[in-house]
């Protein structure tokens, strides 16, 4: 059967670089080849986490609240318990002056996104065509695909600090962002997925200066950010403005498959975030939600992600950088420093074929890697450094990871060789 899509199909069915990245997990998992998986995005099982979840799972069912919960469609805001367990952490926590009426709660923050990107690009009620603007790419992969115009994303270079050895960092440029009547909303992951960089304090503040004289909202991607799941490993405490648009998630915690997003914002935004999310999800699952409840009335969720989350890919990071220099040693690879998520971000100047060849190689091998080029969401402008860099995850286990470098060093050398 031949289907006629619509023209927003193009948009949404086809070769994205989501599309890669989730049908190379999916893969990963049903596969009976042993694979090293540094490709996609899913957390690690980190055992003391998986033990917190079962056991409050294990009390929903004794307490007769799973029945409750999964018998009934929440509201569109999301469960009302965990809207103001979420209000009442930051309230207490970080000094935020906000109620329930400032959360929302979605399918996953990737829902979150779709929403809000598609709210704020396009032709506006005002006929003015609006923008989303990235200050920096690389950035996070899944933005690329959300608004429904293709054109909707307008990112720039960032610029880049050459450090002693191998290590580098992404900066804004700040002379490059301009905003104006067209630009809808800012948009930054911190810590920046796939790079692993977290904006300084003092970025993020000038970021929300701009933005608040530009009357824009500042949406801020914290997936992997404060105040959890915290996989931070230089400064990044949650800041607050009335403009912001606070994202966060519960999936890096340990819980992706529960679909659980949580957006702070104002309660304008949030009335039409429940509009949306009622019209994509009837209402979003309450079961990430509740389960965790109890973890943010007490605030036991800031002392997880501190004192278990973030140690555990702390050392992970060590480690795969310090795999890194071992194994790629004798090639001129640079590494962004890593400063959080659960990434590493490989630069290899030069490199004589592209990185999508590099990954199609390092596939047949059984090692999955994320090529550079689809980082680079709303970038027109050409840059070689698209195609000179990839990103690797570091949650899963030691084995995978290291075993995974090796053959990545041994096809990077080879691919230097035959330059
Ligand atoms: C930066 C960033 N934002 C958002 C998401 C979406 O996460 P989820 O929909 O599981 O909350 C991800 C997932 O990997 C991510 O890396």
């Amino acid at each position: 059967m031949a289907y006629k899509f619509s023209t927003l199909a193009s948009r949404y069915v086809g070769h994205t670089g989501t599309r890669l990245l989730m049908d190379d997990l999916g893969e990963a998992l049903e596969s009976d080849r042993d694979l090293c998986n540094l490709g996609g995005g899913n957390p690690a099982r980190i055992p003391a986490m998986d033990e917190v979840f079962r056991a409050a799972m294990a009390r929903e069912l004794e307490s007769g609240a799973f029945t409750r919960l999964a018998a009934v469609y929440d509201g569109p805001q999301g469960y009302r318990p965990f809207l103001r367990a979420v209000a009442g952490l930051f309230r207490r926590h970080f000094g935020w002056p906000i109620t329930e009426e400032h959360v929302a709660v979605t399918a996953g923050s990737q829902s979150s996104f779709f929403m809000l990107f598609n709210l704020f690009s396009g032709e506006g009620a005002d006929g003015v065509m609006r923008h989303l603007r990235l200050p920096l790419t690389p950035e996070y992969i899944g933005y690329g695909d959300l608004a429904a115009r293709p054109d909707a994303i307008v990112s720039s270079r960032p610029s880049i600090e050459l450090r002693d050895g191998r290590d580098f960092k992404y900066h804004i440029d700040f002379d490059a962002l301009t905003l104006g009547p067209e630009t809808g909303a800012v948009c930054v992951s911190r810590p920046t997925n796939p790079t692993g960089n977290v904006l300084s304090q003092d970025e993020v503040a000038r970021l929300m200066t701009l933005t608040g004289e530009a009357d824009v909202p500042l949406i801020l991607d914290n997936a992997y950010g404060a105040p959890f799941p915290n996989i931070l490993f230089a400064a990044g405490e949650p800041l607050y403005a009335q403009h912001l648009v606070y994202c966060l998630s519960l999936s890096k915690l340990g819980l992706p498959g529960l679909r659980t997003g949580i957006v702070i914002a104002h309660p304008e935004l949030i009335e039409a975030l429940r509009s949306f999310n009622a019209i994509l999800t009837l209402a979003s699952s309450s079961l990430g939600a509740s389960l965790v409840t109890p973890l943010f009335e007490s605030g036991e969720v800031l002392r997880l992600a501190n004192e278990v989350v973030q140690p555990f890919y702390r050392e992970r990071a060590a480690l795969a950088v310090a795999w890194c220099h071992r194994y790629l040693a004798d090639t001129p690879f640079r590494i962004h420093v890593a400063e959080g998520a659960i990434f590493l971000w490989l630069w290899f100047p030069g490199l004589p074929v592209s990185s999508q060849r590099l990954y199609e190689r390092l596939k047949a091998r059984n090692v999955l890697v994320i090529p550079g080029q689809y980082f680079f969401p709303g970038l027109a402008e050409p840059w070689d450094h698209r195609d000179e860099c990839l990103r690797i995850s570091y949650a899963q286990s030691a084995r995978e990871v290291e075993q995974g470098i090796a053959i990545l060093g041994e096809e990077v050398r080879r691919a230097y060789a035959e330059g």
